[in-house]
C-alpha cells in the first residue's frame, strides 16, 4: 500500500507566532486523532522551521522546506542549502513549485541541480509539475509534464527516485479556485505514473506517491483522495487555516 500524505504550503505566509500556533494546532489535531496510516508535511517560511520541526510530537508529522539553493554553501547572499535543511530537522523540500518556476525563472536544468543536492543531502523531495491553462487548452498537457518529469530526473538512478514525492499542480488551479476535476486529475496520475513505470520500472511506479496540489479544499478534498492514483494532496491556501487543514486531512477515505 501506498503512503497516503497531505502537505501543507504555507508559502510567504505567517509570521513568526502565527506559524507556531498553527503547527502546534495541527500536532495537537493528530495526536488525539491517532491517523497512523497517513502523514502530514508542513512546509512553512525557512526561518520556521527548526522551531517548528522542535515542537512536533505526534509521529506521523515532519517538516518540509518551500526550495533550496543548487549549491552546497558559499558565497550566495541570501540562499539556503539543501544541508541547512535537513540541519533543521526537516526531511523534505518542495521543488519545482510553478512560482518558483514563474517568478524566479527556475529552469528544468536548475531543478534538476537542486533535485540532486537535496537527495545528497538526504532529504525527499517534492516536485512539482504541471501544466499552464493554454497547454492544456491545446491538448498540450501530456507532453508538458512528460518534459518537465523527464528533464528534472536526468541523471537520477531508481535509489534515489525511491526518496521522490511528485505533485501535480496544473497551474490554472493554483490559489485560483479553480480545482482540477477528480477525474482530471486521475487522467494525469496514471499517465505519471505510466512514466516512471517507462523510467523506473513497474515496482517503483506503483510506490511512488502522487500528491494533487491546486485549489484543494474540505469541499473537494474527499473526492480527490478517492481516486485511484491520487496519494493525497499539496495545499497552499487552505493549510493557512487550522480549521480547513485538519478537515481536509481528516476527509481521507479509510484514514
Ligand atoms: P493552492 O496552492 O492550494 O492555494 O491552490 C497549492 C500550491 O501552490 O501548492
Amino acid at each position: 500500500m501506498r503512503r497516503k500524505i497531505v502537505a501543507g504550503n504555507w508559502k510567504m505566509n505567517m509570521n513568526h507566532t502565527e506559524g507556531l500556533l498553527l503547527a502546534k494546532a495541527v500536532d495537537d489535531f493528530l495526536l488525539k486523532k491517532e491517523l497512523h496510516s497517513m502523514e502530514v508535511i508542513l512546509c512553512p517560511p525557512y526561518i520556521h522551521l527548526s522551531q517548528i520541526a522542535g515542537l512536533l510530537r505526534a509521529s506521523n508529522i515532519s517538516t518540509g522546506a518551500q526550495d533550496c539553493s543548487d549549491k552546497e554553501s558559499g558565497a550566495y547572499t541570501g540562499e539556503i542549502s539543501a544541508g541547512m535543511i535537513k540541519s533543521t530537522g526537516a526531511e523534505y523540500v518542495i521543488i519545482g513549485h510553478s512560482e518558483r518556476r514563474s517568478y524566479h525563472n527556475e529552469s528544468d536544468e536548475l531543478l534538476n541541480a537542486k533535485i540532486k543536492t537535496a537527495l545528497k543531502n538526504k532529504l525527499s523531495v517534492i516536485f512539482c509539475c504541471g501544466e499552464h491553462l493554454d497547454e492544456r487548452e491545446k491538448g498540450n498537457h501530456f507532453n508538458i509534464v512528460k518534459s518537465q518529469i523527464e528533464k528534472a530526473f536526468n541523471g537520477i538512478e531508481s535509489e534515489d527516485f525511491a526518496n521522490i514525492i511528485i505533485a501535480y499542480e496544473p497551474v490554472w488551479a493554483i490559489g485560483t479556485g479553480v480545482t482540477a476535476s477528480s477525474d482530471q486529475a486521475q487522467e494525469m496520475h496514471s499517465y505519471i505514473r505510466s512514466i516512471i513505470k517507462e523510467f523506473y520500472g513497474k515496482k517503483l511506479s506503483e510506490e511512488t506517491v502522487l500528491l494533487y496540489g491546486g485549489s484543494c479544499k474540505p469541499s473537494n478534498s474527499a473526492e480527490l483522495f478517492s481516486m485511484d492514483d491520487v496519494d493525497g494532496g499539496l495545499i497552499g491556501g487552505a493549510s493557512l487555516k487550522e480549521e480547513d487543514f485538519c478537515k481536509i486531512i481528516d476527509s481521507f477515505p479509510g484514514k
